[in-house]
């Protein structure tokens, strides 16, 4: 069976490799040639733990190979993976446009059976205007089926969540379909859910905006941990016991970021308030969530009072740790409102700071990025944590102290311990806990 994968990004590059390391005959295509060209020599766009070692045995063993040629790989294929982006619209709802024109492609290239399989996130029903689409376009009677496969890896463990997963969904119409994706998934039979198509399309947006309300939920209980004794650590530990709660998407910080929890969770209000269903709770998660950098800025008010012409280190760029990810990552907000009001930046994250720098460029005396943690403490009135990295954790407080201007930090992810850092003369502010 030969696999073709559409897209190279991020879910693009992981279901190639993961595919390939499953035994199959993988094509991966990209209209972006520079980019192929890249792949194809083993040098991987992204920093993603492991994927590099993945790509790169799998083409040795000749199982994956990358081609900007994308009607040659569907002609080749028997089953096409779609992996292209369903980016965000004004309204929230997901741009189709890609999905279309590969749908198209896949109709014009039909030139025997095959299966196109669903991989990016896309909004319930998609698989009916697809197999539309094909219908439209394709030239002959050749049959194809619909399948949808969501991904659930997570950015910085993609690799392992690949390959270890904890279910694979099949949203299926026909039991040719479903056989052609167990046997895909042969390895991982114990884990796998056949569903119908729109059920498997929903699961993907229902599981991401649960995750994302949870987080919300537990960043909301620590608003009131803020003005009261209680810790919102302690709280989300007690909570977790309990296994219908559990206790993972429970750590309260400055918010959720990334390209799928907050394009997810807006997707899915538009989908459902399209279908006339009030969908108020998401809307609110997203509003906590959208307030978590104000609330974080007010900590860093209290703390400086006036921030004009203040030297205020900003530790952690990423989204979350072990990625070099800033779309939608609290930090770009973070930066933008202290630069607003005149503060002097230095930035520091141990990957992330070339994307940060397309966004922010360097301007001596207002913003210039560090080449470590201390570097950018030095002379600072206040440092501030936004992404929980182990190398930020792992700091050393006393020499921070030594080489900063006003032992301050703000701590946006909880990485420090308040009672270590106060005894070391720190005045620590962090999130939902004294
Ligand atoms: C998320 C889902 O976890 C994956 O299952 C899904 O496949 C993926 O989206 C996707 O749709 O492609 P990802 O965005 O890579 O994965 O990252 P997460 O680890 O889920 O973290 C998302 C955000 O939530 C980060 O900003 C993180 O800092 C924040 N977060 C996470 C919290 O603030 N608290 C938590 O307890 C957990």
């Amino acid at each position: 069976m030969k696999i073709g994968v559409i897209g190279t990004g991020y879910v693009g590059l992981v279901t190639a490799a993961g595919l390939a390391e499953l035994g199959h005959q993988v094509q991966g295509v990209d209209k972006d040639t520079e980019k192929i060209e890249k792949v194809s020599r083993g040098i991987v766009p992204i920093y993603e733990p492991g994927l590099d070692g993945l790509l790169k045995s799998n083409m040795e063993k000749g199982r994956l190979n990358f081609s900007s040629d994308l009607s040659g790989t569907i002609r080749e294929a028997d089953v096409v993976f779609v992996c292209v982006g369903t980016p965000p619209q004004e309204d929230g709802s997901a741009d189709m446009c890609q999905i279309e024109e590969v749908s198209r492609q896949i109709a014009e290239n039909l030139n025997r059976y095959k299966l196109v399989v669903e991989k990016s996130t896309v909004p319930v029903k998609t698989s009916y205007w697809i197999k539309r689409t094909m219908s439209l376009y394709r030239k002959s009677d050749v049959e194809f089926d619909i399948a949808s496969n969501p991904e659930f890896l997570r950015e910085g463990s993609a690799v392992l969540d690949f390959l270890n997963p904890d279910r694979i969904i099949i949203g299926v119409e026909t039991e040719r379909a479903r056989d052609i994706l167990l046997g895909i998934y042969e390895k991982f039979k114990d884990r796998i859910v056949v569903t119908n198509i729109d059920t498997a399309e929903l699961i993907k947006h229902a599981s991401n905006s649960f995750l994302a309300l949870k987080i919300s939920y537990i960043n909301l209980i620590s608003n009131i941990c803020d003005r009261t004794e209680a810790n919102v650590e302690q709280v989300a530990a007690g909570m977790g016991l309990d296994p219908r709660i559990g206790s993972r998407f429970l750590k309260a910080g400055v918010g959720y970021g990334g390209s799928c929890f907050p394009k997810d969770i807006r997707a899915l209000v538009k989908i459902g308030e399209d279908l006339g269903v009030d969908m108020s709770l998401l809307k609110e998660a997203d509003k906590i969530n959208a307030d978590r950098v104000r609330i974080f800025l007010d900590k860093v008010k209290k703390a400086l009072w006036i921030l004009k012409d203040k030297n205020i280190a900003v530790l952690g760029l990423a989204f979350k740790p072990e990625t070099d990810d800033i779309r939608e990552a609290p930090s770009i907000r973070v930066i933008r409102e202290l630069l607003r009001e005149g503060a002097r930046l230095r930035l520091y994250d141990p990957q992330a700071m070339g994307n940060m720098k397309q966004l922010y460029p360097e301007e001596p005396g207002r913003l210039i990025y560090s080449s470590s943690p201390y570097q950018a403490a030095d002379g600072a009135n206040a440092l501030l944590v936004l992404t929980e990295w182990a190398e930020l954790a792992g700091l050393d407080l006393k020499k921070l102290k030594a080489t900063m201007a006003n032992p301050i930090i703000v701590d946006g992810r909880n990485v420090f311990e308040p009672e270590a850092a106060r005894k070391l003369g720190f005045e620590y502010y962090s999130i939902g806990r004294k």
